[in-house]
């Protein structure tokens, strides 16, 4: 039903599967008021594009078009060939205070009209609700998905999450609603935070959401129209928007643009390209409420687009972190988002076809640079040495603008060198690894970026063991070298860059159980680089040009296979697809039984059989929680199969 195509952080892009076509997300469902419609459905579907729409079904069904909507069916009642959601009337009781309504009437009413996604009852929690009332409203909220999804018959069921501002009700109702038969999961109660631009604590519901959410199912989040918060809220896994914004702006005068929405009347000149701003002059525009309203949908459609393009390239986060520029609140939520890391990273991308820009201080605390700081942390083994030499920020790739300052230093002091960069210390033989070489970084850093390269690296030299370190400040710190760490220092800097990547990339230990052996190189005679590494004439591993990280080969599968205890690195699919995967074919979620959880989107892994037999090696394209969650959709791609241990070279 739901199928993931491309991914970036939490972001992705999928395709919705519906008895009225195909969705393609992230999507924007503009919401067509059933009383007045400034936009018609035939021109959205025709004009805008639009694979899907919403409206609401408590307005439907309490107003005089009750009887021809039932009658006709939704799509024939709007003129709509795509899909349509219905909303179920919990908003106009958050407006209201209350509705005459059942959760039973409205979804009963529903099926009736033919709606493809049929939104539950939930109960609105508002962001004013102390722990004791949202945890009513989620208990309820529950309760009322469960009864929903008793009576959805064939309709694709909207379940939503609510529990106000607490991040604990958050996740629970999230679990509790993922637990059932529904297709849609869509964060409620967040208008209030979107109308006063609390985007901080946005980011808060949604994180706290995803977290208990099952990560299969697309997610909804209600209320979000403008197109300043699609960038964030994509990025941390909301696949639907509903705006009425653009008719709410229209009707107030104001029309919304990338960056904010401005009174039509002082615009004067339009930077839009849209239809409307093309053909009709800005004095019309500003007294015509519905061409307002059809520029506003095409800014926000084109904002959407925009977001998919950012997925598919890689770079949602600088569409993110340049956003945020837009609005002192949504700076505040990008800040917000470093305190989720440890979650965020979980989701994140091995390493990405595009450099990495330097788009601000924020930009360090990305959840790639924390993954980068944790494993170094955590993997990395500091080579012995009588001290550490600080090489500073600057030109990459480092090793090859410190080459001569290495040298130089080498044949005095028996030190390590290190990179103080912006990102964190960078060991110089992992200066190639993703995105420490491809990246683009100012010549001069602000004060908080040096203060936090301060930081980064005092938190791992403190645990290195090195007596001292000193930063090169020219020819002038060798004396000083010489006399704190006299050497000479010899280095075989191929060696060292495999045994430091192998660790880092593979977990502590991997250097040695890979590279176990007599080793040897093949070297790229454009570049001087370790192409392939052999390890007793077998080749065990292969480095990467575009990301410095390696390709596991059969040889180097089995090695690690045998050092590492399972569940490590492993992929555990069905008895029965194991001779697919003997085949060299790929690997879907729906097989997998278990896997490794330190594994990231684009690791190398090893595809096992229950009994821990090796079959294959592949990289994988899923987290464990989303391989375990998706039933449909890539979980590996299969590099090469391997035979089994009969037929397998003695090692
Ligand atoms: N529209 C805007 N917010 C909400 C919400 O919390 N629940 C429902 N059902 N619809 C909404
Ligand atoms: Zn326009």
């Amino acid at each position: 039903m739901f199928e993931v195509r491309e991914r970036d952080g939490l972001g992705r892009i999928g395709t919705l599967e519906t008895r009225h076509g195909r969705v393609t997300t992230p999507a924007l469902l503009p919401v067509v008021n059933p009383n007045r419609p400034l936009v018609s459905p035939q021109e959205l579907a025709s004009e805008f594009r639009c694979e899907i729409l919403i409206t609401n079904a408590y307005i439907l069904g309490k107003g005089p078009a009750r009887e021809a909507v039932l009658r006709q069916g939704v799509h024939e009642f709007l003129g709509f060939p795509g899909a349509v959601m219905t909303d179920s009337g919990a908003f106009q009781s958050h407006v209201y205070g209350d509705v005459d309504v059942t959760n039973r009437e409205v979804i009963e009413f529903q099926k009736g009209i033919g709606s493809d996604f049929g939104t539950m009852l939930d109960v609105f929690s508002e962001p004013s609700h102390d722990a004791v009332r949202a945890a009513a409203d989620v208990d309820e909220t529950v309760r009322r998905a469960r009864e929903a999804a008793a009576l959805r018959g064939d309709m694709d069921l909207v379940g939503a999450v609510q529990g106000g501002l607490h991040p604990d009700l958050r996740e629970r109702c999230a679990r509790g609603i993922s637990g059932l038969d529904i297709s849609v999961c869509a964060i409620g109660g967040v208008v209030p935070l979107l109308e006063t631009y609390r985007f901080r604590d946005l980011v808060r519901v949604i994180v706290a959401s995803k977290k208990g959410l099952d990560p299969s199912k697309p997610v909804h989040l209600f209320g979000a129209g403008h197109p300043l918060v699609f960038p964030l809220a994509a990025l941390l896994g909301c696949d639907l928007f509903d705006s009425a914004s653009y008719a709410k702006y229209a009707r107030a005068g104001r029309m919304l643009f990338p960056e904010g929405t401005r009174r039509a009347s002082e615009v004067g000149e339009s930077p839009c390209l849209c239809p409307v701003c093309r053909e009709h002059p800005m004095s019309e525009i500003a007294t015509t409420e519905a061409l307002r309203a059809r520029h506003n949908l095409h800014v926000c459609f084109a904002a959407i687009r925009e977001v998919r393009r950012a997925i598919a390239h890689g770079d949602l986060w600088e569409l993110v972190e340049r956003r945020a520029r837009s609005h002192p609140e949504l700076l505040l939520a990008l800040r917000e988002l470093r305190r989720h890391n440890d979650f965020l990273e979980e989701f994140e991308p091995l390493s990405r076809r595009s450099a990495l820009y330097y788009v601000g201080p924020e930009t360090a605390h990305r959840p790639i640079l924390h993954r980068f700081r944790r494993r170094l942390q955590e993997r990395y083994v500091p080579p012995g040495a009588k001290g550490l030499i600080v090489l500073p920020e600057g030109g990459r790739p480092f090793a090859e603008r410190f080459a001569r300052v290495v040298e130089q230093v080498f044949q005095v002091a028996d030190v390590h060198p290190v990179v103080k960069s912006a990102w964190g210390p960078v060991p110089l033989e992992l200066d190639h690894v993703w995105p420490m070489s491809q990246s683009v970084v100012p010549d001069a850093f602000d004060v908080e970026s040096q203060e936090a390269a301060e930081v980064f690296f005092r938190e791992w030299a403190a645990g290195a063991g090195y007596p001292f370190g000193l930063l090169w400040e020219g020819v002038s710190t060798l004396e000083e070298l010489k006399a704190r760490a006299p050497g000479p220092r010899v280095v075989d800097w191929n060696a060292a860059r495999i045994r430091a990547t192998a660790d880092f990339q593979f977990g502590g230990g991997a250097a040695k159980a890979l590279l176990d052996g007599t080793v040897s190189f093949v070297v790229s005679t454009n570049t001087g680089k370790v192409r392939n590494v052999l390890v007793d004439g077998e080749h065990v591993l292969s480095l990467r040009a575009e990301d410095g990280l390696f390709t596991l080969k059969a040889a180097g599968a089995r090695r690690l296979h045998h050092s590492f205890a399972a569940p490590r690195l492993r992929v555990i699919v069905d008895a029965d697809a194991i001779p697919f995967h003997r085949e060299g074919k790929n690997v879907f979620a729906k097989f997998v039984r278990d896997a490794d959880p330190d594994l990231r989107p684009g690791d190398e892994a090893l595809i096992v059989s229950p009994a821990d037999e090796l079959v294959a090696v592949a990289q994988v394209t899923m987290n464990r929680r989303e391989m375990l969650a998706f039933s449909q959709g890539l979980a590996a791609r299969v590099r090469e199969s391997v035979p089994p241990p009969s037929s397998a070279p003695r090692r």
